[in-house]
């Protein structure tokens, strides 16, 4: 029987099924499993069943002769060597789809967290600083309007397009840069140094590649349009962090919401954490309990097929199979 390792316990009950086709040992205790942890339990096994959290390098792949599949728990492959794993002919699962809308939701919780100053207003409250001497005043807490203001939207694919039906519900203009031409119902699609100048809100959409790292560099950035709010539910790589942390602290930009980040757990040194009006979250934007099952079926599903000779139903290089 094929030795199938998990590196975490799934929600669901389709790992059970997995578990009466292969020889399955699945990584149960909390935290992160270390990358020497990985090594270990993936020696001898042909398949892989992961989280965007396990890194798998060209180094480690070297090392597994015996492997035949990875399936990864999320719609992101940045943390997978996809080269690597094509040259060696190794399908790689992913779970795109069924986190678009949940995803999208978040890139507009923080949008709007951002730009009405709640995560700050929370914590004023929470911590007794509202009183009679710091009250209601007509400039008490105020933010900016996100109806009627213009949104930029960088990688227009399923999660982008989402995030522009929840601005055309709040009235906002949708400005779109796309690697590729998408003719998209109510997005006008621009070029990036068109839409960064034009944008009041900029929602980072776009995957992590050798192509999109710091995409938002500092040069960019100083583009922006003064007083934009950045929301980024992609990925770290994406945003140069201490170019938003300075343009945060000269003013250029007004608040962020962002969800992801270069190194995750976050360093406490990250020059994002002393900026009151960036709102933080810990890489949530496919967590409700819903999604999250839907990506381990998928997972799941994913090596079941690669396990039974198949392709698997969703390859993120799919060239594996030509
Ligand atoms: C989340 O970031 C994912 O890639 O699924």
């Amino acid at each position: 029987m094929s030795k199938v390792f998990v590196t975490h316990s799934l929600p669901g009950e389709r790992l059970q099924v997995l578990a009466q086709r292969c020889e399955l040992s699945v990584w149960e205790q909390p935290g992160l499993l270390s990358p020497s942890g990985l090594r270990q339990h993936l020696t001898g096994c042909e398949g892989l069943v992961c989280l965007l959290t396990d890194r798998v390098d060209r180094a480690l792949l070297e090392d597994m002769p015996q492997l035949r599949f990875v399936s990864s728990m999320s719609v992101g492959v940045d943390h997978l060597d996809i080269a690597a794993l094509t040259e060696r002919g190794i399908p790689v699962g992913h779970t795109p789809g069924v986190l678009v809308d949940t995803t999208a939701d978040t890139a507009f919780a923080l949008l709007l967290a951002a730009a009405r100053r709640v995560a700050e207003a929370d914590r004023f409250v929470r911590h007794g600083q509202w009183r009679d001497d710091k009250a209601w005043s007509p400039d008490f807490f105020v933010g900016k309007d996100v109806s009627g203001a213009t949104l930029g939207i960088i990688g227009l694919g399923a999660i982008g397009q989402a995030v522009a039906r929840r601005a055309a519900g709040f009235g906002m203009r949708v400005l779109a840069w796309n690697r590729s031409a998408i003719q998209v119902p109510g997005v006008e699609q621009v070029s990036l140094e068109e839409l960064l100048p034009r944008s009041d809100f900029v929602s980072v959409n776009v995957a992590l590649s050798n192509d999109t790292r710091m995409l938002l560099d500092a040069d960019r950035i100083a583009t922006m349009k003064p007083g934009a709010v950045l929301v980024n539910t992609a990925r770290g790589g994406i945003v140069d962090e201490q170019a938003l942390a300075d343009a945060l602290d000269n003013g250029l930009i007004y608040a962020a919401g962002i969800d992801v980040f270069e190194r995750e757990p976050l360093a406490m040194d990250n020059p994002l954490l002393r900026h009151p009006r960036v709102v933080l979250a810990p890489h949530i934007g496919s967590a409700t309990i819903d999604t999250r099952r839907r990506m381990a079926d998928m997972a799941v599903d994913n090596a079941l097929a690669a396990l039974a000779g198949e392709p698997m139903p969703h390859c993120a290089n799919p060239a594996v199979y030509s």
